[in-house]
């Protein structure tokens, strides 16, 4: 659809600006790395934090794929970004990787880690944290979403696109962010355009990101989308001036 193409390319807009980034990747289908150009080696190295099981078992107190008993919910997490991180093109990339057991809400240490990280990531620090994240919202709870500056919906014209946005926009509302922004992507034209403008009910459209052959080449050879695709960076430019500005005038 489009989140994890935008999301590197936020990061490498403010990457450019001199500002620390730090991308999040929380898809159980990890590829944010690969459209930030890290290459497959690179990758190997960056190991996602909910496999390490010695590092889950030592914050928590109990082994990944054990529930039941007693295990820390409030883990230390300060000192995993520096240590897990790969860096590339001035952006640190997280990988969180996948709970295997019980599903995204489970009760369970792995769960209890990646959840304190990512509140950690988006409370406690002040770089720009850009979390590319599946429909769900499995990591975000209501105290974390408390900390985000701007939840952002990538859609494509098309009437399922619109329907998943509309029900990502629900799941939203009932972790309390009620402000969702949408971008368009894959848009071939006004026509497009029109299409998501008049179909979204009252969530607010930032912007477009064109359809771009360059984007599907990119994806194939594993090249970043932003050396790949200049097209795309200067929409994602103008997305990010209104994102900003939506945020300074906001209440
Ligand atoms: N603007 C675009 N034009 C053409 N292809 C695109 C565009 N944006 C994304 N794609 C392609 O669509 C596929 C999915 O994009 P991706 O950003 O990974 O989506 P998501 O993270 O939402 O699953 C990739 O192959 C990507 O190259
Ligand atoms: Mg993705």
């Amino acid at each position: 659809m489009g989140k994890t193409t935008l999301a590197a390319l936020l990061a490498h807009l403010y990457a450019v600006e001199g500002r620390t980034v730090l991308a999040i990747d929380a898809d159980p289908d990890a590829n944010l790395g690969s459209a930030l150009g890290f290459s497959a080696e690179e990758l190997a190295r960056i190991q996602p934090i909910a496999e390490m099981k010695d590092l889950i078992a030592e914050r928590t107190g109990v082994q990944p794929g054990q529930s039941g008993g007693m295990f820390t919910l409030n883990p230390r997490v300060d000192d995993i970004p520096e240590r897990f991180a790969g860096v590339r093109g001035g952006v640190r990339l997280l990988i969180l990787g996948t709970i295997k057991q019980g599903g995204g809400g489970c009760f369970c240490p792995e769960s209890a880690l990646l959840r304190n990280l990512v509140r950690h990531l988006l409370v406690g620090r002040q770089e720009v944290v850009i979390l590319d994240m599946e429909a769900g919202l499995e990591h975000l709870g209501r105290s974390t979403a408390a900390a985000v500056d701007a939840f952002v919906v990538v859609v494509e014209p098309g009437r399922r696109s619109i329907q998943t946005a509309q029900s990502v926009e629900q799941l939203a509302a009932d972790i309390g962010i009620s402000r969702v922004l949408v971008v368009g992507n894959k848009v071939r034209g006004p026509e497009d355009e029109q299409f998501i403008a008049s179909s979204l009910g009252g969530m607010e459209v930032l912007g477009c990101l064109p359809y771009t052959e360059r984007a599907v080449e990119a994806d194939l050879t594993g090249q970043a989308i932003y050396d790949a695709a200049p097209e795309l960076v200067e929409a994602a430019r103008a997305i990010r001036c209104r994102l900003e500005a939506g945020l300074a005038d906001r209440p």
